[in-house]
């Protein structure tokens, strides 16, 4: 029997939760910024009272500090454990040098990612991403029924993607050093393979599961599935090919439905299948569970039928009581300095709503979800994605909705 605390699903539901309503807001760059606001407005006008912390995050503190991920924000994740996050901006490394303020140059500052920064700092190893479409998007995927008719099926699916390990945890070489390398010639399939390139031509990528973290995401799931009633469980990896990585996944997967969710019915599908299947029968997935690399693409995909960016919401959670809720896309820099914002705010009021079903407001969750279906339902008010325009200023008159018109709309079918 496996032990839920240690090894699966309480990190994902508000057992740990104790900080009591603190809030870290971590808008970050661009367009993150402008999202947050309005989701702390949706926040507000739904009833949900909490004191907000705000955490510096993003370029301006790479700029000006030497990194984007401050170690007070640090602190105020860690005591206060539940944090909304917008956005950031990451650029090539030269371009992060030539930004980094003059007085900082040659005292070895290295640009990373900040958002990468979070999920290694605190182990935020499950990544949960709805994607559920609402009534009446124009976004929303159609195709062809029987005879010429469109259809246009609901997508009611929840990813679970493993978020710190596999081809991600950045245990990679160009040019591997003699150990290295060394170890990988004692692998008959590297001989046979790679035996003869020469060490300086070889790029080397490493993809590393492990039982705990496998685990647990896989915990994550299945408890998901059985507490929300999806029938089934579809791991999406290939361990017909990956046998070890995959493959682990694979066993533990049965190994798990077996001993502890007989109920639920264990699907196996391919990535590449999958990807072809997306489009052909899309509702007929519920929960899917997949390792970093495949999440990250079987989520992206099953967004893209949803509506895209402007609608694909996630959190992240760690194993001690850590959540991070943030929407999928990134800062959008084009669309930052809008005098009058187009960008489309409901992943960020989405990612809110998650947050609160983490900290047991169903109730207000709930309440602001079924404003935002019933804003979309009716269709008046819509930003420039939802009316198919290429985002630029002019989008206001040629009739699309600004981030606060939508949001303003989402607040008055509030009760
Ligand atoms: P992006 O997600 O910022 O934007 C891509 C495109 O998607 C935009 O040009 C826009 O057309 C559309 N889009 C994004 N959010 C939208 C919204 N709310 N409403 C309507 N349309 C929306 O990705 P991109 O351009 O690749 O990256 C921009 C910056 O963001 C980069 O510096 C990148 O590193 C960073 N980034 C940060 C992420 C994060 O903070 N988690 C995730 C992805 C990218
Ligand atoms: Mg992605």
């Amino acid at each position: 029997m496996l032990n839920l605390h240690s090894s699966g699903f309480a990190c994902y539901s508000n057992i740990f939760y104790m900080a009591g309503r603190t809030i870290v807001t971590l808008p970050g760059d661009g367009i993150g910024k402008v999202v947050m606001k309005e989701a702390l407005r949706v926040l507000d006008a739904a009833g949900f009272e909490a004191d907000y912390l705000h955490g510096d995050i993003g370029w301006e503190f790479w700029c000006r500090e030497g990194n984007p991920l401050p170690q007070r924000t640090i602190e105020l994740i860690r005591t206060y454990k539940t944090a909304l996050f917008g956005a950031i901006t990451s650029k090539p490394n030269e371009e992060a040098n030539a930004e980094l303020d003059g007085r900082l140059h040659e005292k070895g500052f290295i640009y990373s990612s900040p958002i990468v920064g979070l999920r290694q700092k605190f182990d935020l190893d499950i990544c949960v991403r709805p994607c559920k479409s609402y009534t009446g998007n124009p976004l929303n995927f159609i195709r062809r029924g029987k005879g010429g008719t469109i259809e246009e099926p609901p997508v009611d699916v929840v990813i679970f993607r493993q978020n710190t390990e596999c081809l991600y945890s950045g245990v990679e070489w160009t040019n591997p050093p003699d150990d290295v390398y060394h170890a990988f010639m004692t692998h008959r399939k590297f001989v046979e393979n790679f035996g003869k390139v020469p060490v300086e031509e070889l790029s080397i990528s490493t993809r590393i599961f492990t039982r705990k973290a496998t685990t647990r995401i896989l915990m994550a799931a299945f408890e998901h599935a059985k507490k929300y009633g999806y029938p089934s469980v579809t791991l999406c990896e290939k361990p017909n090919v990956i046998r070890e990585t995959s493959g682990l996944m694979w066993k533990l997967a049965k190994e798990i439905q077996k001993n502890s969710f007989p109920e639920i019915k264990l699907v196996n599908t391919n990535i590449d299948a999958q990807m072809m299947w997306l489009t052909k029968n899309p509702e007929d997935y519920g929960v899917i569970v997949a390792g970093n690399m495949f999440g990250d693409i079987v989520s992206d995909a099953f967004a893209g039928l949803i509506g895209g960016l402007g609608f694909a919401c996630s959190g992240q959670f760690s194993s001690d009581g850590v959540a991070v809720f943030e929407p999928t896309h990134g800062s959008a820099p084009k669309y930052a300095g809008y005098e009058i914002p187009i960008v489309n705010p409901i992943a960020m009021i989405e990612s809110a709503c998650m947050m609160l079903d983490y900290i047991g407001e169903k109730n207000l969750s709930e309440k602001i979800r079924a404003a935002i279906a019933a804003v979309i339902l009716e269709g008046k008010v819509r930003t420039y994605d939802m009316m198919k325009m290429t985002g630029s200023p002019d989008v206001i008159e040629k009739g699309a909705a600004s981030t606060v018109q939508l949001t303003d709309a989402i607040i008055s079918r509030l009760n």
